[in-house]
């Protein structure tokens, strides 16, 4: 704890000097989560308030797409990465390139690209979304657009879940996945429900729909920490990644949290050695090809402007 303390004194004394806040996922591991993060989070709550930060620099406590978007949305401010290794499986599993040949198979039907994507993806995109209003997104474009068709990408698993949610359109996904998620099988609610008599099981939408069907609640990582501080249930399992259990739990001391979850490797390179190192050094600086900045942002500025 001295170590962890040393360092958030650090990061502190560094906002102030630089005028800096950092925004951070809620998957991000606890001693950054509840010490240096000012902002925390789903990726449409960071995206928003993003927005509305007044500060010079940005420092992303998360994965790249997240800080990419931050970067759209804030063009004159500066916007660091503690780590810009920090990936995701789903945002590399697609490409533009990949976009405009889906665009020639299927000729003027939308596409709602998941913020999970990289810049140069969003820039091929209509629309943006996220976990936590992809419904909404594809109702507005059915709706705007006049379609009942529209490409969902790049998420097989959050394309198949919405899908059932919007039967009146079809959504043709695409072959990402999340590498966190993908693990979870609807045997491990089962073994779960069965050792645990009672227990709620909440899921992530972007495990397989399979897994999702076998849960009580799905939604985002903002919709289940706000199911738990709800519903307040004895026990609770949260289908997804390990931090956020550690998250939830401190605004939940009463919850009991049974703990089986998966790790992103990518959310865990972002550490607060590597936050303080960001502001000394103010890298890694996120930088987007004017070329598609302006693409990209129009797609995450439709998204906001669903209501
Ligand atoms: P949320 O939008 O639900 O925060 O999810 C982001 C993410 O990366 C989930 O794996
Ligand atoms: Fe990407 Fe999955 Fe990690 Fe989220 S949990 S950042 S979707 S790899």
């Amino acid at each position: 704890w001295p170590a962890v303390a040393r360092e958030v004194e650090a990061i502190e004394r560094l906002k102030k000097e630089r005028n800096a806040v950092v925004l951070g996922h809620n998957y991000q591991a606890p001693e950054i989560f509840n010490t240096v993060a000012d902002i925390v989070g789903d990726s449409l709550a960071l995206a928003r308030e993003a927005v509305n930060v007044d500060a010079d620099v940005i420092v992303l406590a998360g994965v790249h797409f997240m800080a990419e978007t931050a970067k759209l949305l804030n063009p004159s401010k500066t916007v660091l990465i503690p780590d810009d290794g920090a990936g995701c499986s789903l945002a590399d599993s697609i490409t533009g390139a990949d976009i405009r040949l889906l665009r020639q198979r299927y000729p003027g039907v939308p596409v709602v690209t998941y913020v999970n994507t990289s810049a140069e993806v969003k820039a091929e995109s209509d629309y943006c979304c996220t976990s936590g209003n992809a419904v909404k997104v594809v109702r507005h474009v059915a709706r705007e657009w006049g379609v009942n068709r529209i490409l969902m990408l790049p998420d097989e698993y959050l394309a198949q879940n919405v899908q059932k949610e919007v039967p009146e359109i079809e959504l043709i996904a695409w072959k990402g996945h999340c590498e966190v998620h993908e693990r979870f099988t609807p045997q491990d609610i089962r073994d779960l429900r069965e050792s645990y008599p009672g227990i709620v099981v909440l899921a992530h939408p972007e495990c397989p729909p399979e897994v999702v069907a076998e849960a009580d609640f799905a939604g985002s990582t903002a919709a289940m920490a706000d199911y738990v501080g709800d519903h307040k249930p004895g026990r609770v399992v949260l289908i997804t990644e390990c931090s956020m259990a550690d998250n939830v739990s401190v605004h939940n001391p009463e919850v009991e949290f049974v703990r089986p979850c998966n790790l992103c490797p990518h959310m865990r390179r972002i550490t607060l050695p590597k936050i303080r190192r960001a502001l000394e050094t103010m890298s890694v600086a996120v930088e987007i090809d004017a070329r598609v900045a302006g693409r990209a942002r129009a797609a995450v500025e439709r998204m906001l402007a669903v209501r």
